[in-house]
């Protein structure tokens, strides 16, 4: 029905536009350095235009991995005119910060290991055993890294410190953390300080786009006042969990990792090498960690807060990310694949929603509280079609390119009516948008 070589005209316009050089900016104007997932999506859809470039995509990340083995989230552009990002966050006040490059402090889902492999699939034999051969240090440093300081427990699952770590920046149930933990003091803070100079700084995003698509102005105060308290203990996490704000096991990060877990010993294995011993036993404890993410009432797998073991029972699109690791049984691949069937929750014309129909929390064009993101159609269909559930995989692969092919390559669509909102011409869903048009 849809002219789909029109449509990959249309994306690869929009890669070439957002190119710069040895890295993707995720959309003009609002995003204009370089982001950590958004990077690896974009390798994922570049390698079908040019594999050298997505390969290049991919160790431009790396420039920025910490000593620590961490990757930041964003990688700052060295231009006089972003000088008030990079000291938002003084990465230098960090030993483990790069010195050649600036950063953030915190991180993003590690999708490096899938765009890895996404590119390798492209190298002929001997080639990928070079590419992964290259890059294989850095992946198992990043994955020792989030045991190391993101596990202290050794509990297999993995914290993240910020809501901008799980990348769904206002995702409800970290919203909802947050309001509960944070709001009565900043609305002290709003109104005795001069907070509202920051505010119009941070807020980049409401010049491009409408507010009423993004979070509220309090929200953002908040996040800026977390990164604040990393930023104050240098971003050491000995520091930061001494007195946390909060700290949550993200259902959709750790299903993330869980996967790129797997990847990694693909990588390895193509190699010939071995994962190294802890790191192995670890991984392995992730696989059934993610199973006290479970509850027995809803049926469904939940964010957990790190330090009381509470399930955060608000469902959104991390509740169908278990598709994506791969490691949770096919009873239970089933349960969420009848959800995703569900009009009244994550089934309607445009899926797949970031957080169901039948939720208090939904706004059709709030952001991750409500829109479809092509990066999660992409993974819950990978997810999909690795648990055989192909005929679902194809049909909401049909409905993502349609929704990219009527509105454009914008950051998210209304579920609904599959209107375009918030950024144009963005890249992941480009790149992905054409992924799934090459590989349906
Ligand atoms: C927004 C998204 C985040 C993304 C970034 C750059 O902050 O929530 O996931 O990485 O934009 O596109």
């Amino acid at each position: 029905m849809y002219d789909h070589e029109k449509m990959i005209a249309a994306v690869s316009e929009v890669l070439a536009m957002n190119d710069r050089g040895s890295y993707t900016q995720p959309a003009h104007g609002l995003y204009p350095h370089q982001w950590l997932w958004d990077s690896c999506f974009v390798a994922i859809g570049m390698r079908h235009l040019d594999v050298e470039r997505a390969q290049t995509e991919i160790l431009s990340l790396l420039r920025g991995q910490w000593q620590n083995g961490m990757l930041p989230n964003i990688i700052f552009r060295d231009d006089p005119q972003y000088r008030t990002d990079r000291s938002i966050w003084r990465s230098w006040l960090s030993p483990n910060a790069p010195s050649d490059v600036m950063t953030t402090g915190i991180t993003q889902p590690p999708m490096l290991a899938e765009a890895v492999v996404q590119i390798g699939k492209k190298l002929k034999a001997p080639e990928r055993r070079r590419w992964y051969r290259l890059v294989y240090p850095a992946i198992v440093a990043y994955h020792e890294w989030h045991y190391a300081e993101r596990d202290p427990h050794q509990e297999g699952l993995v914290l993240q410190i910020h809501p901008w770590e799980t990348g769904l920046d206002n995702t409800p149930p970290w919203m909802n953390e947050m309001h509960d933990h944070q709001l009565p003091f900043w609305i002290s803070v709003i109104e005795k300080s001069r907070f509202d100079r920051v505010i119009n700084l941070f807020r980049r995003d409401t010049h491009s786009v409408p507010i009423d698509q993004r979070f509220s102005t309090i929200e953002a105060l908040c996040l800026f006042d977390i990164q604040r308290r990393l930023r104050r203990k240098n971003y050491d996490i000995e520091r930061v969990l001494n007195r946390s704000i909060f700290a949550i096991e993200d259902l959709s990060y750790n299903c993330i990792f869980i996967r790129a877990n797997e990847l990694l010993r693909e990588i390895a294995a193509t190699i010939k090498t071995d994962v190294p011993e802890e790191l192995d036993r670890n991984m392995k404890l992730s696989e059934k960690a993610i199973e006290h993410l479970w509850d027995e009432y809803s049926n469904q797998y939940y964010s957990r807060d790190f330090v009381t073991h509470r399930l955060l029972k608000i469902p959104t699109i991390a509740t169908l990310l278990p598709l994506y690791a791969g490691s949770v049984s096919h009873t239970r691949a089933k349960e969420l694949v009848s959800l995703l069937e569900d009009d009244e929750m994550f089934g309607p014309a445009y899926p797949v929603p970031s957080v169901p129909l039948n939720s208090e929390w939904f706004q059709s064009k709030l952001y991750w509280q409500g829109p479809s993101w092509v990066n999660m159609n992409w993974l819950i269909i990978d997810g999909l079609k690795r648990y055989g559930f192909n005929d679902h995989a194809l049909a909401l692969t049909e409905s993502t390119l349609e929704m990219v092919e009527r509105a454009g390559s914008y950051e998210y669509f209304d579920p609904i009516t599959g209107e375009a909102a918030g950024a144009a011409n963005f890249s992941w869903t480009a790149a992905l948008a054409l992924d799934l048009a090459k590989t349906r």
